[in-house]
């Protein structure tokens, strides 16, 4: 008699994913039964079919606008940015701010074989990317006298090697309730050309993380949401763990969002280049989309604007702040977030029980962006930041132009350089700086806690 997974697996035509069953030992079995029940056959049968649709944003990304933005020549700006840094404040005082990172990517283009955050890129310290991260939010707590929770999303591929990295380094110094670790899902691949499943060994499905936008399912399903709530958590900061240049629950971002009533907000840079490899954050009849560079036509993203500068200008640094309430609503909601798909070399064991390693893209990989929330939020607004104090993120192994280990450290070195000639210190050209965030989360910071007649000579870590 056939089994329930013989049923169901010949009703959507994947009889292939038990093809070695029977050389399978029980727990074998078992592993594989698992994977396969927790799949929707259903809703990759449709995605498969709607495949070219899902990848043609291009009609969509004509009608790009610019969005209207506060920038930072003051342009747009309905607040000043005195006023913005009180509402932050107000918020961070009253302990009603989280922060979301997302570290669950696989850092396939860095070629570090472990979780991102991980990467040691303090340019004089050595310090972790979640190290820098972490010290800021403990720095932003204490200044402002509330903790600031945090809700650290991995994958299956990077959740166990995080959790007993913060282990072993007593999460450096973040206080056990106010850190939550969550494991994002994950989407099948499937053969680009027939939507079949692969499998990725004899009781394993050839799975992959769900995207960023897989946040938001899954800080319900660890229950993150629900604490955030329950600690009157009312923002939540969101970042990602590639940039240690981020200003985490700034309070003028903050105090933006607050003042103009969003559900959502975004930060931006001017682009350098009309097809920098960043989302293009647009107005799109009235809504504010990301189209990131690879769906946006090369006419589009060429367009200038009467004095000559680039139309589509504002390039999304991946930082945002979400209101709670706004994510509860969309969480609720099962087509909150659309799927993209990418083409994508996936390994898989052919019929024969052979491993494949493609050499070219043989697979289609589902993914969610955590950015396609923005369409859906009332009053969501842009705010336009400085590249060299805001962003610098680790993306690509050394030898690429830029974002390498190198070249962001260069750019931390510039920054926390820029700091110190700002307090009256003067710092030989060339001579790597650091300014732990435990010491000074900004210049201002910085000045109050330097001796008078400091002169930077050699490599120096600022720290406490
Ligand atoms: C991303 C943005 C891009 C933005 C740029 C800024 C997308 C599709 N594009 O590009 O608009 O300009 O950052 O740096 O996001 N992650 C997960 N789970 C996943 C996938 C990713 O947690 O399933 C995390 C990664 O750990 C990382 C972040 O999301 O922290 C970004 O992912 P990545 O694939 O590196 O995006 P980029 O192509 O760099």
């Amino acid at each position: 008699m056939k089994s329930s997974l013989e049923t169901l697996l010949e009703m959507h035509d994947q009889m292939h994913l038990i093809a070695f069953w029977n050389q399978l030992n029980a727990s074998r079995q078992a592993t594989l039964e698992a994977e396969i029940r927790a799949i929707d056959f259903e809703r990759i049968a449709r995605l498969y079919q709607q495949r070219d649709a899902l990848s043609d944003l291009g009609a969509m990304a004509k009608r790009s606008r610019p969005p209207a933005a506060f920038r930072l020549n003051g342009q747009g700006n309905r607040f000043s940015a005195d006023e913005a840094r009180q509402r932050g404040i107000e918020a961070l005082r009253d302990g009603r701010v989280g922060v979301i990172l997302v570290a669950g990517g696989q850092g396939t283009r860095l070629g570090f074989n472990h979780p991102k955050g991980m990467f040691p890129i303090g340019p004089v310290s050595g310090k972790s990317l979640f190290q820098f991260h972490i010290e800021k939010m403990l720095a932003a707590a204490r200044r402002y006298g509330k903790p600031v929770p945090l809700y650290l999303m991995t994958s299956p591929v990077t959740h166990d090697e995080t959790v007993d990295f913060l282990a072993r380094h007593d999460r450096f110094g973040l206080p056990e309730r106010d850190l939550r670790v969550f494991c994002q899902g994950t989407m099948p691949a499937v053969d680009a050309t027939t939507g079949k499943l692969l499998l990725d060994g004899p009781e394993h499905l050839a799975l992959s993380p769900d995207g960023h936008g897989g946040t938001l399912a899954a800080l319900v399903r660890g229950g993150s949401l629900a604490d955030a709530q329950s600690r009157g958590i009312e923002q939540l900061f969101y970042f990602q763990v590639d940039n240690p240049l981020v200003d985490i629950a700034g309070p003028e971002f903050l105090g933006y969002h607050l003042l103009a009533g969003s559900e959502a907000s975004s930060q931006v840079i001017a682009k350098r280049d009309p097809l920098e490899r960043v989302g293009n954050v647009v107005d799109i009849d009235g809504r504010l989309h990301v189209i990131e560079y690879s769906d946006l036509p090369d006419d589009v993203a060429r367009r200038r604007a009467a004095d000559g500068s680039l139309e589509i200008w504002a390039g999304s640094i991946a930082v945002h702040v979400f209101d709670v309430a706004f994510l509860d609503r969309m969480a609720h909601r099962a087509d909150a977030l659309p799927f993209h798909i990418a083409k994508k070399k996936v390994p898989y064991v052919d019929a024969s029980g052979k491993r494949i390693e493609p050499d070219a893209p043989n697979a289609i990989k589902f993914e969610r962006f955590i950015f396609d929330l923005l369409p859906s939020a009332e009053n969501a607004i842009v705010v336009e930041v400085d590249p060299a104090r805001a962003f610098a993120p680790l993306k690509n192994a050394p030898g690429a132009a830029t974002d390498t280990p190198d070249w962001v450290r260069a750019q931390l070195v510039a920054e926390h350089a820029r700091w110190l000639r700002a307090a009256g210190v003067e710092v030989r050209e060339g001579v790597p700086v650091e300014i732990s965030p435990l010491l000074a989360l900004d210049p201002e910071e910085l000045a109050g806690r330097l001796l008078r007649g400091t002169r930077v000579l050699e490599p120096t870590y600022f720290t406490p």
